[in-house]
């Protein structure tokens, strides 16, 4: 039920790990599964992202997804990681079943959580970028699930 590369990406996972004082960081769960997935990002002065970092807690889907969406941000500029949403993961996987959909949309907002945090660090805007509501990280005490 899955392609080759969702299980390429599920057996061998790309860029799992940490960044430790990272530019920018996000954490957002599904509230229906459970699972959870923190995207670390490394961006320099030019804003380009020149190394990211994820840590899934959660199915196999997300875990190819994370993989790949941080392949895909990684290099590009945060403007253009803009781009990289679930859709685009989904493509570069070749797809994903409809019930696993889901789990793709946790990689996309995890990265526009970790876009977020830089941004707000920096006091920079990114467009088309809003500030993620899923993301756990800070909301710990308030969760309204
Ligand atoms: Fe929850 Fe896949 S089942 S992320």
């Amino acid at each position: 039920m899955y392609t080759e590369k969702v299980m390429d990406h599920f057996e061998h996972p790309r860029n799992v790990g940490e960044i430790e004082n990272p530019s920018g960081m996000g954490t957002v769960g599904n509230v229906k599964c459970g699972d959870i997935m923190r995207i670390y990002l490394d961006i320099d002065d030019n804003q380009v992202i020149r190394d990211v970092k994820f840590k899934t807690f959660g199915c196999g889907a997300a875990v190819a997804t994370s993989s790949m969406a941080t392949e895909l941000v990684k290099g590009k500029t945060v403007q253009e990681a803009m781009a990289v949403t679930n859709q685009a993961v989904m493509e570069a996987l070749d797809g994903l079943p409809p019930v696993k959909v889901h789990c793709s949309l946790l990689a996309e907002e995890a990265i526009h959580a970790a876009l977020w945090d830089y941004a707000q660090k920096n006091g920079i805007q990114i467009e088309g970028l809003s500030q993620p509501k899923s993301d756990i990280s800070e909301h710990d005490e308030d969760e309204e699930y």
